[in-house]
This record gives structure tokens, sequence and C-alpha cells, in this order.
């Protein structure tokens, strides 16, 4: 019963391709459009990156719900927010841009002060995958060969994104011909407000998690798992994203508003409720399930006006970004669940982003 529902969900996805543009050294990239009965996703192939998502709300209103620009200037434009890309061979940060791998030590660029962000200055995100057309969506590849960015290995990672009724799923897969590290995430900020709506401080948060990892002021993840009970990083009740964010809690000062990992109940591999988001002027909710061990939870903070898009100015904390993975700095922490990578694993992921009403 379940297989005949999912395969004629399936049944009812339109998939097709456009040019959006050239590369400055003339490689083409194209934008794909997955659409079901209640939900259209644009992925480009510059950086794999989610475009649009366009969703009801509970009026029946359709807008945009992440953010993201018309054209391939504006993501060439903009080197700093990340925009539903794909970020990798390391989502978040590497503290020093240094790690050991089986008693060898690898420097990968410093991009973010002393640390190495999203993988460093040419990152997953800056890269023209390569893409095909699969049963409900779109499978987008990347060859990273051995030593970009300073990680070593030939790592070839391929990133599924299909559509199911209300729900956009990404699957990720990745193999290595060396021993390596990788957490590849994908970093859309969602506003279920819609696109140009404000700021998403009245929105409504559940993480399922009741430990977070606490960093230092560089971002970097003291290694200790504390504990979310008596701190403005509880949100197991559904809570007002703006309630607590300003409160004088060294954590929250330290990163300008949420910007930290929650480490998700259940066993990395399984399949579990990692958050839900609910806007309640429009009635949108979100629901992201993983089998990711952590969720980075970021407010955008750093989001400063500087960046538009036909007269939407992406201004601070109007997105929000739930970022799946592996914890931040995993290569540094041995007790942190592994991202090593052998030749002969195939490591599978997957993240599910579900979007219904209530009223
Ligand atoms: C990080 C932020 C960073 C942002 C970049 C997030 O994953 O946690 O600190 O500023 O990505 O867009």
């Amino acid at each position: 019963m379940l297989l005949s529902m999912t395969m004629a969900a399936q049944a009812h996805a339109e998939v097709s391709k456009a040019s959006f543009g050239k590369m400055p050294d003339g490689t083409a990239v194209d934008i794909y459009t997955l659409k079901s009965d209640a939900i259209e996703a644009k992925i480009t192939t510059f950086g794999a990156r989610i475009v649009s998502i366009k969703t009801a709300d509970k009026a029946g209103k359709v807008d945009d719900v992440v953010l993201g620009y018309d054209t391939l200037d504006g993501y060439l434009a903009d080197k700093k927010t990340y925009f539903g890309a794909v970020v990798g061979r390391y989502g978040n940060r590497i503290a020093h841009g240094k790690f050991t791998l089986d008693g060898k030590t690898y420097q990968v660029p410093k991009n973010n002060d002393d640390n190495s962000l999203h993988g460093g200055t040419v990152g997953f995100d800056q890269h023209v995958w390569t893409a095909k057309e699969i049963p409900a969506g779109v499978e987008m590849t990347l060859v990273s060969k051995d030593g970009d960015q300073g990680y070593p290995g030939t790592l070839t990672a391929h990133v599924r994104y299909t559509v199911h009724h209300n729900a956009l799923r990404i699957d990720y897969s990745a193999t290595t011909d060396k021993d390596t590290v990788v957490n590849l995430t994908n970093h859309s900020y969602f506003n279920l407000g819609g696109l140009g709506s404000g700021t998403i401080l009245d929105e409504e948060i559940m993480l399922a998690s009741d430990k977070y990892t606490p960093t230092d002021a560089g971002l970097i993840p003291t290694g200790e798992l504390a504990t979310v009970e008596g701190t403005p990083m509880d949100f197991r009740k559904s809570t007002v994203i703006g309630k607590r964010i300003n409160d004088d809690f060294e954590q929250l000062k330290r990163a300008g508003g949420y910007d930290h990992n929650w480490v998700l109940r259940g066993a990395t591999g399984e399949t579990k409720t990692a958050a839900k988001v609910h806007d309640l002027k429009t009635g949108r909710v979100l629901t992201v399930t993983t089998t990711e061990p952590g969720v980075q939870f970021y407010t955008g903070n750093f989001l400063d006006g500087s960046f538009h898009s036909n007269g939407v100015t992406f201004s601070k904390r109007t997105g929000l970004c739930l970022e799946t993975q592996h914890f931040p700095d995993s290569p540094n922490h041995p007790s942190f669940p592994t991202t090593e990578l052998k030749p002969g694993e195939a490591r599978h992921w997957t993240t599910t982003f579900t979007f219904t009403t209530e009223k």
C-alpha cells in the first residue's frame, strides 16, 4: 500500500531542465525544475544548489520559502552566504584548518579567521556538478581530486534531489580512493513566511535534541556535549526563535545568535526527526528528518544586507538553516561520530524536508 502510494506520488513528479547561464570560463550551468502535486523545487548544477522551493500556505498562497537568486550572476557574486548549496568536502569548521589522519597532518585553507569553513576557499559550492535526470528528480555528481583544497583522496560525491508529494528528499553518497574525511550538507536558508517577508524571529522551532556542542570564540566545538536544560538552547518544546536569541548567554553572544550543532537522539544512520519549524502567520510547517547525527541550527546572523535579489534584501536573520550533518570539527574530536571514509566504503545518508500547513 505504502509502496504503491510512493510510486503514485513519483509518477506525478515532472522534471525539466533549462540553461542557467555560463561560468566565467564558459562552462554551461543548468537549472532543473522538480514539480510534484504540492511543491516545485529548482536546483542548479552550480554548487548543486537549491534555488527555490515553492509551496502553498494555509490559504493556498504559493511562495518561495528559501533564500536565493534568480540568476547565476547572483550566486557568482556572493561568496559568503552559501545559499542553498551543498557544502563540502567538509561542511562547517575545522579548527586552524588542520587535522591528522593515519598519522599524517593535513592543512586545508583557513577562510574563516583562523579556521576552515565549508571546505575551504573553493568548496563544493563553487563547482559546477554534472547532472542527470532520475525518476522524480535529479542526481548531481562531483569528483573532487586527491589534494583538492588540501584534502586527501579522490572523492566522488553524488547528491540526489527527488520530490515526493509534499517532500523534497536529498540522498547523499560518497566514495574515496584514499582515507579521507567527508561531511556534506545542504545550506538552504528557509523563511516559511516566503521570500521578502522579514525575519524568522517570529517563527517557532522544535529541535529533537537534549544536548548541543558548545563552541569557543571561533565557533569551534570545545568537545563537550552540554545539556540544553535550563538554557536558551532548549527547543525540545516548540519555541519562538526570537524569544531568547538576545539573552545574556555566552554561547549566543559568541555567535551573534543561534549558530550551533545540536546532537540528535538515536543512532547515526537511523532516520529520525531533527526539527520542526512553524510559521504562525502563514501556517507553513517544515519537518526535517535525517540519518545524520547532528543539525546546525543557524539563524542567519551574518546576513548583513549586502546581497539582494529582485528587490528583496537579505538582511540579518531573514532565513534559518538546518544543516543536518556530522558535528563541526569532528576530525579533531575522536569522541564525535567519525567523518572518516575509507576506500571500499560507500557512505550513504539522507535528509528530507517535508512541508505541511497548520491552522
Ligand atoms: C555556519 C555559520 C556561517 C554560515 C555561512 C553556517 O553553517 O555555522 O557560522 O556563517 O554557515 O553562511
